[in-house]
């Protein structure tokens, strides 16, 4: 089996390095289609694989194809491959926004899988939602799952809209508990810790809490109660969240992300390469 890799960015080269890490391929069998010249010698370089300036010549020998370029824009990039995928092949795409029917019309090729991982793939703990018509063949899709897999767990969805919604959930979410942590260390040092100590209090404070949630696999909302005492500490900023309406703002950051992947989807062909 041949792989090609279009767009060899960051998600690329997660890609590119957990399907080699796993043998799905070995480097010989994988392809980095990159414009820049200088990501392409250091990819080319560290993982030992194949590099080209387009995909286009590459696809009559490419059974898996993977998209990993920017949405925006990739309209004349992928136009480009038209008519050129072979028929068997197996098309999966990465790109926040561009839905199943316009990544087929695009590229003139049917078995196309849509997923939307996330950034912790780089350390084999993504979390990728996929979603693909009923046709494809079944192999296809456990060759997908193993990708996927590759790099972290995944979850298959059977309605597209649930990629945006996961786009705005899983994709945007690692930045969202980046963004808490911000705020919790400025939160720290206002009240006078220094920013080494409030960084090392909050990340442990995080893993201790996200390993607890695994070990004992209760509910985040049985959890927090275990350490709201009536009157106590906890109860007083939770209170004053609610009171300021916390869970609204979240409910509506989501939504903006959300809204964002759907119109995303509009912006394929806008900006030239
Ligand atoms: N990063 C994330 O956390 C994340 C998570 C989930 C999904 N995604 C999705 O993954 C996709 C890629 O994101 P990314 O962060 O990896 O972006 P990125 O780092 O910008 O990677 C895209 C790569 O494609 C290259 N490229 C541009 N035009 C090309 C062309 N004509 N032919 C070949 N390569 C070309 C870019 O080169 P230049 O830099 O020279 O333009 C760049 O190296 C996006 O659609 C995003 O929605 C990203």
């Amino acid at each position: 089996m041949r792989i090609t890799i279009l767009g060899g960015g960051v998600m690329g080269e997660i890609i590119t390095r957990s399907i080699l890490n796993k043998h799905i391929v070995e480097s010989d069998q994988l392809v980095i289609a990159d414009i820049d010249e200088s990501k392409r010698r250091r990819l080319s370089k560290n993982y030992g694989v194949k590099t080209a300036k387009s995909a286009v010549r590459n696809m009559d020998k490419t059974d898996l194809l993977i998209i990993c370029l920017k949405p925006q824009g990739c309209g004349n990039i992928l136009e480009n491959l038209r008519g050129r995928i072979k028929k068997d092949a197996l098309v999966i795409s990465i790109m926040a926004g561009i839905g199943i029917k316009s990544l087929q019309t695009l590229l003139g090729h049917k078995n196309i899988v849509r997923s939307m991982p996330n950034i912790p793939a780089r350390i084999g703990e993504g979390m990728t939602v996929w979603y693909s018509e009923k046709n494809i063949p079944h192999l296809q899709i456990l060759l997908s799952k193993m990708v996927f897999q590759s790099f972290g767990k995944e979850l298959e969805v059977f309605d597209e809209n649930m990629i945006d919604a996961a786009t705005a959930i899983s994709g945007s979410g690692p930045a969202y508990i980046f963004y808490v942590a911000e705020k919790l260390i400025s939160a720290s040092e206002s009240l006078g810790f220094g920013h080494k100590e409030s960084l090392r209090m909050i990340r442990q404070t995080f893993q201790g809490a996200m390993d607890l949630w695994d070990e004992t696999s209760l509910s985040p909302g049985h959890l927090r109660q275990m350490v709201t005492s009536e009157k106590g500490t906890t109860e007083a900023a939770i209170s004053c969240f609610e009171k300021l309406g916390t869970g609204a703002v979240f409910n509506e950051g989501v939504n903006a992300a959300y809204k964002r992947a759907k119109e995303l989807g509009k912006e394929t062909g806008r900006i030239k390469k």
